[in-house]
């Protein structure tokens, strides 16, 4: 299998086939993770830094335990625990884990382009698990991956991304990624939650108005606003944000009835998405995500650093 990526931190380098050659090789290791033992040794002595400078449950969560099932050794380290409160620089740190001979660092960092500085200063694979608010394309492959297995075709469907488009980062990846993979990307929300020129988004339609694009949409990924980003209110109260675009139970007559509702995590329930629309038994894929999150990055690990392909079935 051909494969000659060595860092993942922009999905516009990667192409279909390499977005097809990590969703197949995913589905190839759901198998160990349905195991009792789910423990391969494909990554056996090889040295992968969790650099979290910003919290995170899921990404963490889920690149710990991918490290763990391919026999790798996890290095947990960043935020407020690290000398970077006494001012040592974030090129000084990746010069002290260069030391360490490490062969891969997985970052999260509130700095947009902080993985791509990193990946000019360190011989490892450097893997971007979120920056700032420009992408998180580790994300967008583990909502590829879930879309893949539910709707088995990328090539018209129609995706609608929804909410406070201006501060996510998922967006910056998904919208490319979806549109790599021959996806029709819709994005809505209130123009004060859009970046200032929405088409640089690459994304097929931009609108403010919800129930208008329901009808047409196969997937309706919703997004939190991110106030940790937001400075002054772009809405007059939660509670209007929730009547214009909350995905909610009186919409459900709206929508499709085999659209699926994804969402990144974590959920602001009553704001973005009601709990009978989160935990929707036919429609919510939102744990299927999560699941996705530990075989798609076992696939990115295994892919990024050249694992045996005898270790990936042992
Ligand atoms: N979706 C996502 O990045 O979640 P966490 O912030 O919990 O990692």
């Amino acid at each position: 299998m051909a494969f000659e990526h060595k860092h993942l931190i922009d999905i516009n380098e990667y192409s279909d086939t390499d977005i097809m050659t990590i969703l197949e090789t995913a589905k190839t290791l759901s198998e160990i993770n349905q195991r009792k033992i789910k423990k391969v040794p494909t990554l056996k002595g090889l040295t992968v830094v969790n650099m979290f400078n910003e919290p995170s449950t899921r990404t963490r969560s889920s690149f710990e335990l991918a490290e763990k099932r391919l026999s790798c050794d996890s290095l947990n380290f960043g935020g407020s625990s690290t000398s970077s409160v006494k001012g040592e620089s974030l090129i000084d740190t990746v010069e002290t884990l260069n030391a360490y001979k490490i062969d891969m660092i997985i970052v999260r960092d509130k700095h947009a382009g902080a993985p791509r500085i990193i990946s000019e200063h360190t011989p490892a694979s450097v893997v971007d698990a979120g920056d700032g608010k420009h992408q998180h394309p580790t994300q967008a492959l583990l909502d590829l991956y879930t879309i893949w297995e539910h709707k088995h075709d990328f090539n018209g469907l129609k995706v609608g991304i929804v909410g406070d488009i201006g501060h996510s980062r998922v967006c910056g990846s998904l919208i490319p990624a979806l549109k790599i993979m021959g996806a029709e990307v819709t994005v809505v929300g209130p123009a004060t939650l859009m970046p200032a020129c929405p088409e640089v988004l690459g994304a097929d339609h931009v609108t403010p108005y919800l129930d208008d694009v329901l009808p047409e949409l196969d997937v309706v990924y919703m997004l939190r606003i991110q106030r940790e980003r937001l400075e002054g209110a772009p809405y007059p109260s939660l509670r209007e944000y929730n009547m214009l675009y909350g995905l909610t139970k009186d919409r459900e007559h709206l929508m499709k009835p085999d659209a699926l509702i994804c969402h990144p995590g974590p959920i602001n329930r009553g704001v973005e998405l009601d709990s009978y629309m989160a935990d929707h038994p036919k429609r919510s894929v939102i744990l299927d995500q999560v699941y996705a999150g530990i075989l798609t990055r076992m696939a990115e690990m295994y892919l990024l650093l050249g694992g045996s392909e005898d270790g990936l079935t042992a």
